[in-house]
């Protein structure tokens, strides 16, 4: 049969993924330039949506620059990069300000130095996460996804997912450089190639890599695994957040409770009923994050069980009704009447603190490619993410990327001859099993293997097996045409890989880090910079 030619697109701007990141860059940039905004679900799949805790920015008198550069610093055990602490930290004010005048409705308090209620979260020596009581992210989306659609220059893409990005690198041209993506409608099942000259990767983390996550569907680490094939570093993999708390019952899946729960007064407790974390830190249950989900998986162990519990029951009725209204709705469907009584919760992964390598402007190693969000490493983070960074980054990061973009943009640049899709050489799959089957089990030896505590011999035995699900899923990958679950579990192996080769280069317990084998930190911190094979 004759081949179809692919669909050729052209853009000034291609924004893969509609989370706080991509939709701020979107509404950052000219409304004269013609943009795509792509998301492989619907605007509001990804992590923001679930956000509940709030953005950390420095918002009250008695609070400063330093200490939130300071409180961040400490939580990434040395390895943050200071110069991206500060740039992001000295534009957390303007960049909540900028939230504000969108109309995002954060709850306020008469009594605050700007009007709107703090809250406070493990590692933050002050009060400083703005939120929008405990749905912070579903604000923050539906308030920018209603100014995205009154944008007559942006196109929307849903249910398209990004194949991968395409460089001049790779039409063997000189000057490598970005010129846009190939992106498969779902729906079709056509693979459209888009022309632009600016790629913002946007398209979130990479936790769906392990078997129980704070996630929803689709964190399957697609930017990171395309920046990598496309040729850029990738940096600090290894660090893999697992917050604390999420909740335990057969029927919940990914439901986080709060960090800010613990912020106002909740406690964790044994099945006894007894408290534990003054064992493990003097911050107790306002310990960051990796302290108190490696004290939590150490208690699990000690005692075999398979969860503790964090109780806010003791705070008054309406206080945690009025501040924590959808983890209070959440619970009670599930049967726990949290004014009542504890929460059963465990640790799951939650947050990819490694990612694309990339500067103050969200460059990455490619001109005309950036990322940003949760798929970037901008050094933010170091070693271990300090609580509400992460949304804060995404716009700080968005906004700075426009910016540059538009420094830079060159409206006589020649438009390449690109060749369309190929898939002449392949097939329909008849055999799905392999993606669900492999699925599994690359999620699940990451968590038996790569999780909270890790060491050098369980590190090789996922080396191992993630050799031989690559492989696998390569060939797959030759011969069928590609989905929306083919290209997920194509980048989530990809990205496993690049997580175990960093655990593995790691020599030393640092922040997020832990291995038996290597129990303490090295005298000097340095990040771990994976360059592919070009
Ligand atoms: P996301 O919001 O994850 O969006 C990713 C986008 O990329 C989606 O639109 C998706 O469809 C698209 N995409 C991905 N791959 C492709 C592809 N191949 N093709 C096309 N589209 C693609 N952080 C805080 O700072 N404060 C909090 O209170 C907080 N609470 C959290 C609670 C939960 C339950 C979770 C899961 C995370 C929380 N975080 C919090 C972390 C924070 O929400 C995320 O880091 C942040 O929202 C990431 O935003 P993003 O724009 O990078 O990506
Ligand atoms: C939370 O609300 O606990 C999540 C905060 C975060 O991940 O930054």
């Amino acid at each position: 049969m004759p081949r179809k030619p692919s669909t050729n697109q052209h853009f000034d701007a291609l924004i893969i993924g509609t989370g706080a990141s991509g939709l701020t860059l979107a509404l950052h940039l000219p409304k004269e330039w013609k943009i795509a905004l792509v998301s492989k679900g619907t605007l509001d799949t990804g992590s923001t949506q679930w956000a509940q805790g709030g953005v950390a920015a420095v918002l009250d008198h008695g609070d400063s620059i330093e200490k939130h550069v300071q409180d961040t610093l400490t939580a990434g055990a040395g390895l943050c990069n200071e110069s991206a602490v500060r740039f992001t930290v000295e534009n957390s004010t303007e960049s909540i300000k900028w939230l504000i005048d969108q109309g995002v409705p954060f709850t306020t308090d008469s009594e605050a130095d700007f009007g709107f209620h703090l809250t406070r979260e493990g590692g933050h020596s002050h009060r400083r996460i703005i939120h929008a009581a405990d749905a912070t992210g579903r604000a923050i989306s539906d308030t920018l996804i209603k100014k995205i659609k009154t944008k007559d220059n942006i196109t929307l893409l849903e249910k398209h997912t990004a194949v991968d990005i395409i460089t001049s690198r790779k039409l063997g041209l000189p000057e490598n450089r970005c010129l846009g993506a190939y992106i498969l409608n779902q729906q079709s099942g056509e693979v459209v190639t888009i022309h632009s000259q600016f790629v913002g990767l946007s398209t979130g983390g990479a936790a769906k890599t392990y078997l129980y996550t704070s996630n929803p569907d689709g964190t399957s680490g697609d930017g990171i695994a395309m920046a990598w094939r496309a040729g850029c570093r990738v940096s600090n993999m290894e660090f893999n957040q697992f917050h604390p708390t999420c909740l335990y019952h057969p029927h919940a899946k990914n439901f986080l409770i709060s960090e800010a729960v613990r912020g106002e007064g909740g406690r964790l407790l044994l099945p006894n009923g007894e408290r534990f974390m003054h064992r493990f830190d003097e911050r107790k249950e306002l310990a960051p994050r990796d302290i108190v989900a490696r004290a939590i998986d150490h208690e699990m162990k000690r005692l075999g069980v398979d969860h503790v519990f964090l109780d806010i029951s003791h705070k008054d009725d309406d206080f945690i009704k009025s501040h924590f209204p959808t983890i209070y709705k959440r619970c009670l469907k599930f049967g726990i009447d949290i004014t009542k009584e504890a929460i059963p919760v465990v640790p799951a992964a939650h947050y990819t603190c490694g990612g694309v390598k990339t500067d103050h402007s969200g460059r990455t190693d490619i001109p005309g490619l950036y990322a940003i969000g949760e798929c970037a490493h901008t050094g933010l983070h170091g070693a271990n993410r300090l609580a509400s960074n992460s949304l804060l980054e995404c716009l700080v990061y968005a906004s700075s990327a426009a910016e540059h973009m538009k420094q830079v943009f060159n409206k006589g640049l020649s438009d390449v001859d690109i060749p369309p899709w190929d898939d002449t050489q392949v097939t329909d799959s008849d055999e799905d099993v392999v993606i669900s089957h492999n699925w599994d089990e690359v999620r699940r030896f990451m968590w038996d293997y790569v999780g909270i505590v890790r060491t050098s011999k369980r590190l090789k035995r996922a080396k191992n097996r993630i050799g031989l699900l690559q492989d696998e899923i390569l060939e797959y990958y030759s011969n069928y045409k590609v989905s929306n679950d083919l290209l997920e579990l194509r980048n989530l192996v990809m990205v496993a890989q690049l997580i175990i080769e960093a655990a593995i280069s790691r020599k030393e317990s640092r922040g997020l880090h832990f291995t038996l084998d290597f129990p303490d930190a090295l005298p000097a911190a340095a990040e771990t910079i994976l360059t592919p094979d070009l």
